[in-house]
């Protein structure tokens, strides 16, 4: 991991200074901070020199507000691919804004940024309590979602146009990048509109944020198609289960799936490189000793196996060759090769994952950030996240989150735990 300079503050477009009229909470103080560090020897070196250790901005409900709730008006947007939870976070933001704080307005922009830019000219959503009731029980996203930017200067005219006052962007790295893009052009224009990222992941990614939603859906779900494998590969001589799972640079959810259900006997992550050859011997091996095996692997591993392009998908990622198929295929042809008769059975529930309603603890977590992001907008708060760090909720500015792409520790606690109970070799070379 790269070297960042842990520079916690957070912009603000200027003092609070209107009494919240939030009833019975317990509001946060100015000073209060999230411990950067969990654990005493990351600690040691402040304790020693007497410096206070890095902290972030603890989110929560201020006493004192920078908007005036009765003449605000919001937006909500929603970027790149779906993820479970997305529309109770827009719940969320929604019930928080106009039951808390009275605010009259809150439009859906459609369509991801899109919906933000005069070239596409998608009408917004009125998002009232009635109309976003009952969202949180279905998938997807009611605004729609695209992938990609949008002219900055357009997009900060069509707000201004609009007299919103704090934006919520919901989306992933890409995303954070656009809306810090339009935070910095509504500082250059001189504006008050707060930007507030929500960050959204599936393959949990996302620096500074210790989880993202919808990680938790994905990893049960994972486990339905897990267990699907697992039966398969043990119903027939020599069954091999392949699971596909989505995580383009970083393997958590197979990584956790793999941990919920110890039948997996293959766990393959982009952090952690592998031979062909060498899984191919491992397998072999696995099915001489046990008779089936259950291999998990997240879409971007093993990618250097497979013909480089340099294609992109609308948010600028490389597309990815297919490894799952390609898995697939080398398996067959090698144990046809070998003389072994083999029976695999490969299911690919990426997207079935992807757009599934959120589960109870992802439900709630979306409810907690979605008012998360409403406090700290409504407090002057802008260019950053509502992060989930040490159990607590947080700002962080969206420099800090898109600095580094968040990814599984090879060394670390939770790879060693999948190398135990998978009881696949460290080194796959
Ligand atoms: O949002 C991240 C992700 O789920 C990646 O894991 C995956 O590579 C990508 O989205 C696929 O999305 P789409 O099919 O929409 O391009």
């Amino acid at each position: 991991m790269q070297e960042i300079d842990l520079n916690f503050a957070v912009s603000k477009l200027g003092e609070g200074r209107i009494t919240s009229p939030v009833t019975g909470a317990r509001f946060v103080s100015e000073g209060e901070r999230v411990l950067y560090h969990s654990e005493l020897k990351g600690l040691k070196s402040y304790l020693d020199s007497g410096r206070e250790p890095p902290g972030l901005e603890m989110a929560g409900p201020r006493e004192k507000i920078f908007f005036d709730p009765t003449n605000l008006k919001c937006g909500i947007v929603t970027c790149g691919g779906l993820c479970p939870g997305l529309n109770d976070v827009i719940r969320s933001i929604t019930l928080t804004l106009t039951h808390q704080y009275g605010v009259k307005r809150v439009l859906g922009f459609r369509y991801g940024y899109e919906g933000l830019s005069s070239k596409f000219n998608h009408a917004p959503l009125e998002l009232t309590p009635e109309a976003v009731r009952a969202i949180h029980e279905t998938g997807g996203t009611i605004l729609g979602s695209s992938r990609g930017s949008q002219d900055i200067g357009d997009m900060v005219d069509t707000l201004t146009r609009l007299n919103i006052g704090i934006l919520f962007a919901i989306g992933g790295d890409g995303t954070l990048r656009g809306a810090q893009a339009i935070a910095r052009e509504v500082g250059r224009r001189g504006l008050k509109i707060g930007v507030i990222g929500i960050p959204k992941t599936i393959d949990n990614d996302i620096s500074f944020t210790q989880k993202t939603f919808g990680f938790d859906t994905a990893g049960s779900e994972a486990r339905r198609a897990i267990n699907a494998a697992h039966c398969e590969a043990e119903g027939a001589r020599n069954g091999i289960g392949l699971v596909k799972l989505m995580g383009r640079d970083s393997g958590f959810i197979a990584t956790f799936a793999a941990l919920a259900n110890s039948h997996v006997n293959f766990c393959l992550v982009p952090e952690v490189p592998f031979k062909l050859q060498a899984f191919l011997k491992a397998l072999e091996e696995r099915l001489a000793q046990r008779g089936h095996a259950v291999i998990v692997v997240a879409e971007g591993a093993g990618q250097d196996l497979l013909a480089q392009t340099s294609e992109c998908d609308a948010s600028g990622n490389v597309r990815y060759g297919d490894i799952g198929i390609f898995l697939k295929d080398r398996i067959k042809e090698h144990f046809s090769q070998t003389g072994r008769k083999v029976e695999l059975k490969y299911i690919d529930p990426s997207y079935t994952i992807r757009s599934l309603p959120a589960d109870a603890w992802d439900s709630a977590f979306c409810l907690l950030l979605g008012q998360y992001a409403v406090h700290a907008g409504m407090a002057g708060r802008t260019d950053m996240i509502v992060a989930y760090w040490n159990h607590q909720g947080a700002h962080v500015p969206i420099s800090l989150a898109v600095s580094q792409r968040k990814k599984l520790d090879p060394e670390g606690w939770i790879w060693n735990s999948v190398l135990a109970i998978t009881g696949q070799p460290r080194d796959l070379v």
